[in-house]
């Protein structure tokens, strides 16, 4: 079901019982769980003289069979792929192009190619494009293992920094090796898709918190700890970093993340990823994105200051000869509401140039200081001012899940875990 007429997104939220939309979202439905009815909750809020909705109710539920497998890549403050999935299959056609300005790990830009849809992917931090770009393009394991294999490994290689507390020195000169491969791969432009496969898995199997990881248990793989705090991790759990066999661990990775990855979504996701468009800009400029040409925002915006995303990164950043600091001076950290709705207003008047005409925007916010700031209120007259004309919150509220506990959601309280949409349209 394609939304096309904007007055009839409110009834279709309104009247929205997850047993009535089965067939819009046939192939997550899990036979074995119950149907929620739920209905809609709707309060009425006043900004600036107008009333808006807020549409609350389990638009997306935790009962779903989880996503594709592809989406899992660790990142911080990434939502789960039912929040893209909703607004894709409900804004947009096959073909369409949907574009995501913030797209971390790229939940939204890979649900969309698997939907059949175009897609554009920005995002400031380089990484997200080496944790997107390369899941477009899946090569067969046969090839990795082939790649793997080619790779001159030298167990002695030393870091130029000490990192024996998270690593065993015969796993950190398996790391070193790929690294100055990859690196060298790169510096020379002939780094492949095969390359930039075993590039993706490596940066998300550096760190973590089980033996799937390279390293000795630290915090979950998006959160990497400094070295001063790893030593004290070690010595409060009494742990030494046992060796790890990298190869073998980038092959196990590359396993699960396409056990549910049918033929049919392999070829979606590459015909997606031979028109894609991945940039590495500020929100606020991005001319290579035509006018009028995007259909659909899904995105998730830097929440003020609250996710340091570049002290949480710096060992894939190291992994990718990024300079972090630098990557940490781009990026919106915005100490204030009032410096965040400045950057956030002007990132609205740019979507406004690229969306078309009948084209949304699903912006995507959280709590802040325990719902003290309404962020998602806060982002209504950012779109209004830009030209947008606002269609309500939807507020997605489901039970929380461990799994979200874990990954470093923040945004669960008392059983609940709520996504806040603000949505808006170009008339
Ligand atoms: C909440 S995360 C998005 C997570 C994403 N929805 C996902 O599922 O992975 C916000 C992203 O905005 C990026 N970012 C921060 N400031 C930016 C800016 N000024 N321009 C573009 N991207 C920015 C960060 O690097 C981060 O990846």
């Amino acid at each position: 079901m394609v939304i096309s007429s904007d007055s009839s997104i409110s009834q279709y939220l309104e009247n929205f019982t997850f047993n009535k939309n089965i067939n819009m979202d046939l192939f997550s439905y899990d036979n074995n769980s119950e149907i929620s009815n739920n209905t809609t909750i709707i309060n009425d809020i006043n900004i600036g003289n107008q009333i808006y909705q807020k549409y609350i109710n389990e638009y997306w539920t935790s009962k779903q069979r989880q996503s594709s497998s592809i989406h899992e890549i660790s990142y911080r403050a990434c939502f789960k792929a039912q929040l893209p999935r909703f607004f894709i299959n409900l804004l947009t056609k096959e073909n369409d192009i949907v574009y995501d300005p913030f797209s971390g790990r790229g939940t939204t830009v890979i649900e969309a190619g698997i939907l059949g849809r175009k897609i554009i992917s920005n995002d400031i931090n380089p990484l997200s494009g080496i944790l997107a770009y390369p899941r477009f393009f899946y090569p067969k394991l046969n090839e990795i293992t082939e790649r793997l294999d080619e790779i001159k490994i030298n167990s002695e290689y030393e870091s130029e920094m000490d990192l024996s507390m998270f690593f065993h020195s015969k796993t950190l000169g398996e790391i070193i090796s790929i690294k100055n491969y990859l690196r060298e791969k790169n510096e020379n432009n002939e780094e492949d898709l095969i390359d930039k496969w075993i590039r993706m898995v490596a940066t998300n199997r550096l760190t973590g918190h089980s033996k799937g990881f390279f390293s000795v248990y630290t915090l979950p793989p998006n959160q990497a700890v400094s070295r001063e705090s790893q030593i004290k991790i070690n010595i409060k759990r009494n742990q030494k970093p046992e060796y790890r066999d990298v190869r073998h661990l980038i092959r196990r990775k590359t396993k699960t993340l396409v056990r549910t990855l049918s033929e049919n979504k392999i070829s979606r996701l590459k015909e997606a990823g031979e028109t894609c468009r991945f940039l590495v800009k500020d929100v606020r400029n991005t001319p290579e994105i035509e006018n009028s040409s995007v259909q659909l925002i899904v995105t998730s915006p830097p929440f003020l200051n609250i996710v340091q995303y570049a002290n949480d990164n710096w060992l894939r950043c190291w992994f990718n000869s990024i300079d972090v600091e630098e990557v940490a001076s781009n990026i919106t950290m915005s100490k204030t509401i009032e410096n965040w709705e400045i950057v956030m207003g002007e990132a609205f008047k740019e979507f406004y140039r690229i969306i078309q005409k009948g084209g949304w925007v699903a912006f995507e916010v959280g709590e802040i200081k325990n719902g003290k700031i309404k962020l998602d209120e806060r982002v209504i007259p950012l779109g209004v001012n830009a030209g947008f004309k606002c269609k309500g919150i939807v507020v997605n509220s489901q039970k929380f899940t461990k799994t979200s506990n874990i990954w470093g959601i923040n945004n669960m309280k008392k059983g609940t875990n709520t996504n806040r949409i603000v949505l808006f349209v170009k008339e």
